[in-house]
């Protein structure tokens, strides 16, 4: 039997993959998936939470899925494909849902955010959005998910929700625990050091794309907001300088500490210089990579069915069990 521990991650195919989950998410599943069992979806079902044009819609899942092999993972140590085709993720959800509390969905900080932000359309999905999640992650009875710190909330509900289970039917579902990376959990905007990097958001100047070209993602950095002074330090004064720090510490595999050593004495500029360099270098593959998988739309689709075929079939062992102990009947 398979003794690994098992991960599951996804993102939501929105606008364009950053820095930002490049650090907190991506590269981490980069690194984990060949001693963890990986499992990794584009998150298409959590993304119609918010209206969506359908054509550029299909796209930009497309496009994600071919960055999710752009930037190393791989479906000969993964399972990778599109939440959307296996249906098990929502089927668990209604179960799952009819075991959390209202109070708890409208507690959660990002349905309030979301809520204020798009307040026309606060649809039921979009408080239902973290019981997707909490399925997404039980079904697989994963151990551990790997995120950024903006998904803690929502990975204490799911444990909340797998507990409440498991103490009202029997042990049924694995408690998992959030993974989250020691430097680079958060990742702020270049033009808002103290707001989160957002793949969505308007100023394309805030984000870097993991498929930007170098002479833009040296051109974004020399851009980004700093804080007065000229030192190179991470203080909670200074949140611009500090964001480098760890995006650079996180990029070149460092300690901030001596990213801070490295470039004691030297000014913003050039400081912001290097940054950028590192990071268009660290791109520069993916970018190329990417081009390459986007233009192999049957290789992208093969990929795709035979990851959602072993995800609908561990996702329904779960699943049997599951329907089982509520009491639904099976012939
Ligand atoms: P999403 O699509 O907002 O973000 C994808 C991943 O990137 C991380 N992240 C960041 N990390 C550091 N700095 C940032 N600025 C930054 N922005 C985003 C996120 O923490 C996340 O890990 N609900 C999830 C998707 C999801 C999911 C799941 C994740 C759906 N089901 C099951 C794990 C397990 C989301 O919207 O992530």
């Amino acid at each position: 039997m398979d003794e690994k521990k098992r991960i599951v991650s996804g993102i939501q195919p929105t606008g364009t993959i950053t820095l930002g989950n490049y650090i907190g998410a991506v590269n981490n599943w980069r690194k984990m998936q060949s001693d963890f069992d990986s499992i990794f979806f584009i998150a298409d079902l959590h993304a119609l939470t918010l209206r969506r044009e359908p054509a550029e819609f299909r796209q930009t899942a497309l496009s994600f899925f071919a960055q999710y092999l752009a930037m190393g993972l791989d479906p000969e140590k993964a399972i990778i494909y599109f939440q959307s085709q296996v249906h098990q993720h929502t089927e668990l959800q209604w179960i799952l849902n009819c075991n959390t509390y209202v109070g708890e969905a409208s507690r959660m900080t990002q349905f309030k955010d979301k809520s204020a932000k798009h307040a026309d359309n606060i649809n039921m999905g979009l408080m239902d959005y973290p019981v997707l999640m909490a399925a997404d992650i039980l079904m697989f009875q994963s151990d551990l998910v790997p995120v950024g710190v903006d998904q803690k909330q929502h990975l204490e509900l799911t444990r909340d929700i797998a507990i409440r289970f498991n103490n009202r039917y029997g042990e049924t579902f694995k408690v998992p625990e959030a993974y989250i990376p020691t430097v680079g959990a958060k990742i702020c905007s270049l033009q808002d050091p103290t707001a989160k990097m957002s793949k969505s958001d308007p100023d394309p100047n805030a984000y870097v794309a993991v498929i930007d070209d170098e002479a833009t993602i040296i051109r974004k950095f020399k851009r980004a907001v700093t804080d007065s002074g000229n030192e190179i330090v991470v203080r909670e004064d200074k949140p611009g300088v500090s964001n480098l720090i760890n995006i650079y510490a996180a990029i070149c595999d460092k300690a901030p500490s001596e990213v801070e050593k490295e470039f004691a004495g030297q000014g913003y500029g050039t400081f912001k210089i290097a940054v950028g360099e590192a990071v268009a270098a660290a791109f520069e593959p993916i970018r190329r990579e990417y081009a390459r998988y986007i233009a192999d739309k049957e290789y992208l689709a093969s990929v795709a069915k035979e990851g959602a075929q072993k995800a609908a079939y561990l996702a329904e062992k779960t699943l049997r069990k599951v329907k089982k102990r509520v009491g639904l009947i099976s012939f």
